[in-house]
C-alpha cells in the first residue's frame, strides 16, 4: 500500500488511498527468462536497468480507493483480494522475497548486493490545468500508474553516453567521507549501497542535475557575468536538494520535500522525482529559483515577521515593513574558521555576533557536503582557497561528532568553541560586546557554552529568550523525521571583563540573586498576564542569575572555600527558583553547596532511592545520576 492522499471538495473531505497491486510488490527475480541479468541500480548499465524497467511496468498496477479504507478490499481487475491492513510488508523494513517466501531484512539484501537497491517508478502524480479550472477534487491532480518507463530509458542511455564525454566535469566522483552521519547513523549510509555521492541520485536525476549545471556554467559565453551564474548556482543547489533519491513524497502532508528536510541522510522508501520543468508546484526548478525574485524584492522594500501579540508557538505571524533599507556599501567576506581570525587586528572590533552550533545536535559540515560536491565542480578554479578540498573542511568544526572523536567528541566542541571566544575577546575592543545566540533544550551543552566563555575573560550582561524557529515538535532521534524540540533561542550579551573579579560566597549570591527574583516578580508576572509563557520567564530568572555569577566567575565560592563550577551554578540556581516558587517543602539550609542540597533532598531522611524514581526527581535540575556518585551497572536502587 502506498501513500494516502486527501482529496477535498468544496463540501467535503474525502480520503483517496493509492494501493500498489500486490503483483508487483511481490518483485522480480534477479534475471530474466533468458537467464539476462536485471539492472536497477544507478550502479547498473542502461541495457540492463531498460530490462528491468520493462519488467517491472508489466505488472504495474495502481488501485485508487475513496472513502475511509476497509481492512479488505478485492481488485476489480485481477479478483485478488487485499489485506489493506498488513499490505505485503510483514514487517517494518523487512520484506517477503518474491522466490522464496521468506522474509528478509532490506538493508541485509541490499548490503548483499553490493550496491544500491534496484528503483523503479509505481505511481505518476499528473495534473490537469482544465480539471483544475473546472474545480475538480484535488486541484486537477490525479494519479496514473509508472506503465510506459521509455522516458526514464532514454534517459538513462543518454547518461551512459554522456557522462564520461560532455558531461564528465558535472558530477561529482567523490566518496562519502567518513562520518557520524554518513557511517553511523541510519545503519551507515554506504551499507546501502550509497558509497559514493552521486549514488544518491537516480540515474535521470544525475543526468538533470549535471546537464543544469553545465548550462549554469556555460551558456551564453561571455554574454553572462560570473557574478550572475555564481547567484543561479545558489539555486542550482535547491535543486540538487529537490533531485535526489532523499527528496520524498511526505505522506503527511501530502506533498513532496527535499532532501535534508531533515537534518539525516536518512534513506527513504517513497523517493521522488520532479519533473525538471513542470509549472505547478514545490520541486521543480522554477520553484527552486523563485527564492532568487523574493530576494530581490526583500532587497527593494525589506520586511521582518512580527508574531501576533498574546500568541503560542506555531501561530501566524504578520509582516511589517520597517523602511530599514539595504544600505549601498562594500562588505568584506571572509570564509575561515572562528578559531583563526589573523586577518583582524586586536582589539579592532566593536560587535561581534554569532550563531554557535549546539554540542552534537547537528553536523553542518558533513551534511553540506552532500551539496559542496557539487558547488566545487563549478567553483574549484575560480576560488581554489576555498573549494581545492574534496570535502567541507572538518578539522576546527565546533562540534560534538563520534565518529571523528570517538574518545571525547564534547571536549572537542567545547575546545573549539573556547578557542573561538578567545579569538572574539582578542578582536574586540575593551567597550566592544559579543552577542550570539543559543538553543535551549537541555543544559549539558549550555554549561560547555557558558563555562569556555566565562574561561575566556567574558561575563554575561543580559539574556533573552526568543522562541526558536527550529521548534518542530516531532520530537525524535537522528535518523528519523522530525528533529528534537527546541523551545528557545536564548540571545546573550557579553562584554569583556576589564577587572579581576571578586570573591563571594554562593550563600550571599544565592540571596542576592533571590531578592533580584522576587524584585523581577511584579514584572514578570505583568508579562505572564501578557501572554508570556512561565517557560521563558524561567529563561529570564535564570538568566538573570547567571549574570551573577559570570561577574563572580572563578570566584563564587562555596562552604569549603573551592569556586563552583557553571554546572553546580546551574543547579543551584534551578534549584533557588524551584524552591521559590513553591515547589519543595523544608529545603535544605542556605549553606548546602548545590549538589549536596540535592542529595539531601533527594533523600529526605530515607538511605535508598529505587533508581526510576531518582531519575525522575534529577529531571530538569542539570544533574545526571551518575554526577552524584551512582553506579551504573546497579540498576535497581541507589542508596
Ligand atoms: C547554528 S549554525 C548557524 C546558522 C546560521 N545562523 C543560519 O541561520 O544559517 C552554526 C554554524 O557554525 C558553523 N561552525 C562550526 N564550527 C565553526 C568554526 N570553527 N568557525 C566558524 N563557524 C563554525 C557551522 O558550520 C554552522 O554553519
Amino acid at each position: 500500500m502506498s501513500s494516502i492522499q486527501r482529496i477535498r471538495t468544496q463540501k467535503k473531505k474525502v480520503s483517496l488511498s493509492l494501493l500498489v497491486h500486490p503483483q508487483w510488490l511481490a518483485g522480480e527475480k534477479s534475471k530474466d527468462k533468458k537467464s539476462q541479468p536485471y539492472g536497477g541500480s544507478v550502479t547498473d548499465n542502461a541495457e540492463t536497468s531498460a530490462r528491468w524497467l520493462d519488467a517491472r511496468a508489466k505488472t504495474m498496477r495502481l488501485i485508487e480507493f475513496r472513502g475511509n479504507l476497509p481492512k479488505e478490499i478485492t481488485c476489480p481487475d485481477t479478483g485478488l483480494r487485499i489485506n489493506t491492513a498488513n499490505g505485503t510488508i510483514p514487517k517494518q523494513s523487512s520484506y517477503t522475497c518474491g522466490a522464496c517466501g521468506t522474509v528478509q531484512d532490506v538493508l541485509t539484501t541490499v548490503k548483499a548486493s553490493g550496491k544500491s537497491g534496484p528503483v523503479a517508478p509505481y505511481a505518476i502524480q499528473a495534473y490537469s490545468p482544465k480539471r483544475d479550472r473546472a474545480g475538480f477534487a484535488y486541484g486537477g491532480r490525479y494519479f496514473l500508474p509508472a506503465e510506459d518507463p521509455r522516458t526514464i530509458i532514454a534517459a538513462q542511455q543518454e547518461w551512459e553516453n554522456r557522462k564520461d564525454a560532455d558531461l564528465a566535469a558535472y558530477w561529482p566522483r567523490s566518496e562519502l567521507p567518513f562520518g557520524f552521519m554518513t557511517h553511523q547513523n541510519n545503519g551507515g549510509i554506504p551499507n546501502h549501497g550509497f558509497t559514493h555521492w552521486w549514488k544518491l541520485f537516480g540515474t535521470r536525476q544525475l543526468l538533470t542535475n549535471s546537464l543544469l549545471l553545465k548550462a549554469i556554467i556555460e551558456v551564453g559565453g561571455s554574454r553572462h557575468s560570473i557574478t550572475a551564474r555564481e547567484v543561479v548556482l545558489a539555486s542550482f543547489l535547491n535543486y540538487v536538494r529537490n533531485q535526489s533519491m532523499l527528496s520524498f513524497w511526505h505522506r503527511a502532508k501530502d506533498h513532496f520535500a527535499p532532501a535534508l528536510s531533515n537534518d539525516n541522510f536518512h534513506p527513504k522508501d517513497t523517493s521522488i522525482e520532479v519533473g525538471a520543468f513542470v509549472t505547478t508546484g514545490y520541486g521543480p526548478w522554477r520553484s527552486a529559483v523563485s527564492g532568487l525574485s523574493d530576494a530581490l524584492d526583500w532587497i527593494a522594500n525589506p520586511w521582518e515577521l512580527v508574531a501576533r501579540e498574546g500568541d503560542g508557538p506555531g501561530t501566524k505571524s504578520d509582516k511589517v515593513y520597517p523602511q530599514d533599507m539595504v544600505v549601498q556599501t562594500t562588505t568584506n567576506l571572509h570564509c575561515g574558521s572562528a578559531t583563526d581570525l589573523k586577518h583582524l587586528q586586536t582589539g579592532a572590533v566593536d560587535l561581534v555576533i554569532t550563531d554557535p552550533p549546539f554540542g552534537g545536535l547537528l553536523h553542518y559540515s558533513e551534511l553540506s557536503d552532500f551539496l559542496y560536491v557539487w558547488l566545487r565542480l563549478a567553483l574549484k578554479e575560480r576560488y581554489p582557497d576555498i573549494f581545492n578540498s574534496e570535502y567541507t573542511p572538518k578539522t576546527l568544526e565546533a562540534v560534538s561528532n563520534r565518529a571523528r572523536n570517538p574518545d571525547n567528541p564534547d571536549a572537542h566542541y567545547k575546545r573549539l568553541l573556547a578557542a573561538s571566544w578567545t579569538e572574539a575577546h582578542r578582536i574586540l575592543k575593551p567597550g566592544g560586546m559579543l552577542t550570539f545566540s543559543f538553543h535551549h533544550s537541555e543544559d549539558a551543552p549550555w554549561v560547555s557554552v557558558l563555562e569556555s566563555l566565562f574561561e575566556a575573560g567574558f561575563y554575561l550582561e543580559a539574556t533573552w529568550p526568543i522562541r526558536s524557529d527550529e521548534t518542530k515538535g516531532e520530537g525524535s532521534k537522528p535518523g528519523t523525521f522530525g528533529s528534537q524540540k527546541i523551545e528557545f533561542d536564548i540571545v546573550h550579551v557579553c562584554r569583556k571583563r576589564t577587572q579581576e573579579p571578586t570573591s563571594v560566597s554562593w550563600a550571599k549570591m544565592r540571596r542576592q540573586v533571590l531578592q533580584d527574583v522576587r524584585s523581577l516578580k511584579h514584572l514578570l508576572e505583568h508579562h505572564q498576564k501578557a501572554g508570556l509563557p512561565e517557560a521563558d520567564l524561567q529563561v529570564i530568572r535564570r538568566g538573570k542569575a547567571l549574570e551573577y555569577y559570570s561577574r563572580h566567575y572563578g570566584k563564587v565560592l562555596v562552604d569549603d572555600g573551592r569556586s563552583m563550577t557553571v554546572l553546580e551554578a546551574l543547579v543551584g540556581i534551578n534549584q533557588l527558583l524551584e524552591e521559590e516558587a513553591g515547589g519543595v517543602k523544608d529545603p535544605p539550609p542556605v549553606t548546602a553547596e548545590p549538589f549536596t542540597r540535592q542529595f539531601l533532598r533527594l533523600f529526605d531522611g530515607g538511605v535508598s532511592l529505587p533508581r526510576d524514581q531518582m531519575r525522575k526527581f534529577l529531571r530538569g535540575t542539570g544533574i545526571a545520576p551518575s554526577d552524584l556518585g551512582a553506579d551504573p551497572l546497579d540498576r535497581r536502587h541507589f542508596s
